[in-house]
């Protein structure tokens, strides 16, 4: 038979996307294994992404701990080189040296990898009086718009525009000082309370944030520009006050355990059945989370200030909204969807934060999850068993759903798009097994492909 060349350019074309989709790492997942143990939480990525870029407010240097190695924390940290900061990491402790920046234009190749580079910009601009930071683009979540960052700059003082995608920010006369306003949020964003939070550390004056984030992050970063000098009120509820000071000084700053890394655990004893304590951890962080961990039906116990223990009993569905802290936390829906196709009955879980945040819903349902898609609502009802299956995660918090569901489900799952779950979980594979999950990387299956002969 003579093949047409069109025919044997498509099946060139869909062997090589099969090579193509062998040769990415894979998570390998055999499910129902009673855990047990104690499960190390790591320093908040969310902390860490915007304390670091606040260090370019520090005109010395600066020690930061307990920082988790994740790839975002290294993407951030290539920004700070870039820009010229004198970085030396040694295991969860990072030196950085702010004495000089030599640029104030953060380079398109990494922004256009982490979106929470564009944190930089609020910092830039109150060191130098001037920031050229590219736009941080969309993702798989939602558009993620910045008008509220830029709003804050220009209150502040600031002349901003954008052209080919970069945004410009200048200060002008006042010897590159911004001055302190009143600004209100016209929601309360995290990204947008910490830029302009920052902005106003060194402003002149005082800046009175209105409807603000109360995000612990946001209390983490202010505490730590309070560990150089800043003046700063009311972080953690929706009025902060920023008195501006001329200098900040050198600090040595221990960033706050990850409540979603912690969180993202405890769930993993929930689907699993499974009595497992999680430290460290601050309890009153995942007030929203260990609520309705309860309400599901299992006890979490305090076993002392920073460990918690959770003991599922029986489990039934319950309904989620996700709203601003100190509602419950979008970082933590996917992993609650995934717990609650596991639970007894009907639940209902609402994202009302990102407008495409069910991507994983999809997944779920290829495990047998009985689950319904209705605009922003994921209408659930438990079954008894999900089923191993090959599943993807198409961004950070879907895929540490689908390592839950993995590890709730019957036979072998596996589960793709690690380049998501790495830029937030710090060894989330060691971490799982220490606790008695059957899971390993693999870093590809190309050579599965060739042993059936493709
Ligand atoms: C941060 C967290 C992210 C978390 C989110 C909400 C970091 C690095 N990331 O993201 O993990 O899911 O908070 O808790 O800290 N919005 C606008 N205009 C703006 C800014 C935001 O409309 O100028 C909208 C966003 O599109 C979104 C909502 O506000 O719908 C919340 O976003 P925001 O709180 O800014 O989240 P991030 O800071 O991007």
């Amino acid at each position: 038979m003579i093949l047409e060349d069109r025919t044997i350019n498509s099946f060139n074309n869909t062997i090589n996307k099969l090579h193509t989709e062998a040769n990415q790492p894979v998570l390998e997942i055999w499910g129902r294994q009673q855990l047990s143990g104690e499960i190390k939480v790591s320093g908040a990525k969310n902390s860490a992404l915007a304390i670091l870029a606040g260090t370019l407010l520090c005109g010395e240097q600066c020690r930061l701990s307990n920082l988790p190695n994740l790839v975002d924390i290294g993407r951030m940290s290539q920004i700070l080189s870039a820009l010229g900061l004198k970085l030396h990491r040694n295991g969860d402790i990072l030196d950085i040296d702010a004495t000089h920046i030599t640029t104030s234009q953060a380079p398109y190749e990494i922004v256009s990898r982490l979106r929470a580079s564009f944190f930089v910009l609020g910092p830039l601009l109150a060191r130098l009086g001037v920031a050229k930071v590219p736009l941080p683009g969309g993702c798989a979540i939602g558009a993620r718009p910045v008008a509220i960052h830029i709003k804050g700059l220009q209150a502040l003082g600031a002349d901003v525009f954008i052209e080919h995608g970069v945004v410009h920010a200048n200060v002008k006369g006042r010897n590159g000082r911004l001055k302190g306003t009143k600004i209100y949020l016209d929601y309360p964003s995290v990204g947008a309370t910490e830029t302009i939070l920052m902005a106003a550390t060194l402003a002149e004056g005082e800046t009175i944030i209105e409807n603000a984030a109360c995000e612990p992050e946001v209390v983490d970063l202010a505490n730590f520009c309070k560990s150089m000098g800043a003046k700063i009120r009311g972080a953690g509820t929706n009025t902060i006050i920023i008195s501006g000071v001329e200098r900040l000084h050198s600090t040595d700053y221990p960033i706050i355990p990850d409540r979603i890394e912690a969180g993202t655990f405890l769930v993993a004893g929930a689907i699993t059945r499974s009595e497992i304590s999680v430290f460290p951890v601050i309890p009153e962080h995942l007030t929203p989370v260990i609520a309705k961990l309860e309400e599901i039906g299992c006890q979490i116990i305090a076993e002392d200030t920073r460990r918690l223990r959770i003991v599922p009993k029986e489990l039934k569905g319950v309904d989620i909204e996700t709203l601003p802290y100190p509602g419950f936390p979008t970082d933590m829906q996917a992993q609650f969807t995934a717990l609650l196709t596991t639970c007894e009955g009907n639940s209902i879980v609402t994202e009302t934060v990102f407008e495409n945040r069910l991507h994983h819903v999809a997944e779920l349902q290829r495990m047998g999850a009985n689950i319904k898609l209705k605009g922003h609502n994921a209408i659930i009802k438990g079954v008894h068993q999900l089923s191993g299956a090959p599943i993807t995660g198409s961004d950070l918090r879907a895929s540490a759903a689908m390592v839950l569901a993995g590890l709730a489900a019957d036979g072998k799952t596996l589960v793709y798009g690690l380049e998501h779950l790495d830029r937030g979980y710090e060894n989330i594979e060691e971490k799982l097994r220490g606790l008695g999950a059957k899971i390993r990387r693999l870093d590809s299956l190309s050579q599965e492909l060739h042993l059936v002969g493709v």
